[in-house]
């Protein structure tokens, strides 16, 4: 069934007439233009995500994964894209980053049901490589409606995939880290991501400090 929604913005867009996304907050960030996600509750959100067709890795996924937890979490986590594991089973962030994740996650006092959790991509890159800008931007409406109606305290991109992404920037992960950012006048903190810090375990404690910086910044959000 297609939701009323999508239907008027087809309407729309057979008309020639652009379809403006609403903003979170007041800063840029968010794109604006057409877009098939404008005003989709959760449910339709979700269905419209499992149909993306979208880019060619709909073509090679065996699940789209849509993001877990909270539908009203204070924390959203975004990371960089599906692996291996992660398309086969539908659910972020589920090897051995993803444990470690859920250890920093419970550092904070949070868990993978009390925050959200989703990705840049919601498909697997083939042989795990990095995003295109073009597979990004096809899947950045997702994201956006899902911040949209999560309405976040708190945005902790970790790695420099969803960093760089998120920030429209280009700089390492070193040169974002460690200080307040934002998002759609979301607060957002750049880490490590999680796999990164398997390789590299010296850099835990730089991650445990940008954690630190974002419970303070989401204690500082009015609720
Ligand atoms: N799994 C995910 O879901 N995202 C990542 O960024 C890495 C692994």
């Amino acid at each position: 069934m297609i939701h009323p929604e999508q239907q008027r913005r087809a309407y729309l867009q057979a008309m020639g007439i652009d379809v403006w996304l609403p903003r979170v907050g007041d800063d840029a960030g968010l794109t604006e233009g057409s877009s098939a996600a404008a005003g989709l509750g959760w449910p339709e959100l979700r269905e419209c995500v499992a149909n993306c067709t979208r880019c060619e890795l709909s073509q090679s996924r065996t699940n789209t994964v849509f993001g877990v937890g909270n539908p009203d979490a204070d924390w959203l986590i975004i990371g960089e894209a599906p692996g291996a594991e992660e398309d086969r089973r539908g659910e972020p962030f589920v090897g051995r980053a993803g444990q470690l994740l859920d250890q920093m996650l419970f550092a904070i006092g949070q868990s993978r049901d009390s925050v959200f959790i989703a990705n840049i991509l919601k498909c697997r890159p083939p042989h795990n490589r990095d995003p295109k800008p073009d597979e990004a931007a096809a899947c950045r409406e997702y994201l956006e409606r899902q911040i949209e109606l999560l309405q976040p305290k708190i945005i902790l991109a970790v790695g420099k995939i969803a960093a760089q992404n998120l920030l429209g920037s280009d700089d390492p992960v070193g040169r974002m880290r460690g200080r307040p950012h934002q998002f759609g006048g979301i607060p957002l903190v750049v880490t490590y991501h999680p796999a990164y810090l398997l390789r590299s375990p010296s850099q835990k404690q730089k991650s445990w400090s940008d954690l630190c910086l974002a419970m303070q910044l989401a204690a500082e959000v009015t609720a």
